[in-house]
């Protein structure tokens, strides 16, 4: 009886202790470590095609179309067009695959200052693109690999 009390508690530390950790859990975290800790891996070529028909679906939830189009062409909104982003990111990390998914995840968790953005170009300065800290790092590994696309 004391030793199934006694691994009761143990077990209760242990979930507890699990919680504390965040690499198995969906709680954002910010920043570039949030990026490596929530894109781990790149999807294989098998996932990314579904991952990004998800990822399309997180976009229309958390309604970004209000401020960027997903093409060439600003279409009147407050936001640069994603269509190329991809393209300009995977750039800019030297063809890096990974790189490029982390640095759109860091964007969108925290856009303020983020070195490799619009932030100081007159152009879009209207407007303010928020942090995202509400979508989960599920949604967030799907809406990534959406952005992807757009190459
Ligand atoms: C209120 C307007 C607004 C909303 C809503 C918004 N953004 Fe932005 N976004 C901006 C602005 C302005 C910039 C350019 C300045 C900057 O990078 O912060 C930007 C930049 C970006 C960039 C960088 C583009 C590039 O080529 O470097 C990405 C990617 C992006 N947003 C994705 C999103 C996603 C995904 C959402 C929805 C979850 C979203 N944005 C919602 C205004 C917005």
């Amino acid at each position: 009886m004391v030793g199934r009390i006694a691994s009761l508690i143990l077990c209760m530390l242990c979930a507890a202790c699990s919680g504390n950790s965040n690499a198995n859990t969906n709680k954002p975290a910010g920043g570039d470590e949030g990026a490596a800790m929530a894109i781990a891996a790149l999807p294989t070529q098998a996932e990314q095609g579904p991952l990004a028909a998800q990822g399309s679906e997180v976009f229309k939830k958390y309604a970004c179309g209000t401020c960027h189009s997903r093409s060439l062409q600003r279409e009147g909104l407050g936001g640069p067009p994603l269509g190329g982003a991809a393209t300009r990111h995977l750039t800019r990390q030297s063809g890096d695959e990974l790189a490029a998914r982390r640095w759109f995840y860091a964007h969108i968790r925290n856009p303020k200052g983020h070195p490799g953005t619009y932030h100081n170009d007159g152009a879009y300065a209207a407007v303010k693109m928020p942090a995202y800290e509400q979508i989960s790092n599920e949604e967030m590994r799907a809406l990534v690999e959406h952005l992807m696309t757009m190459r």
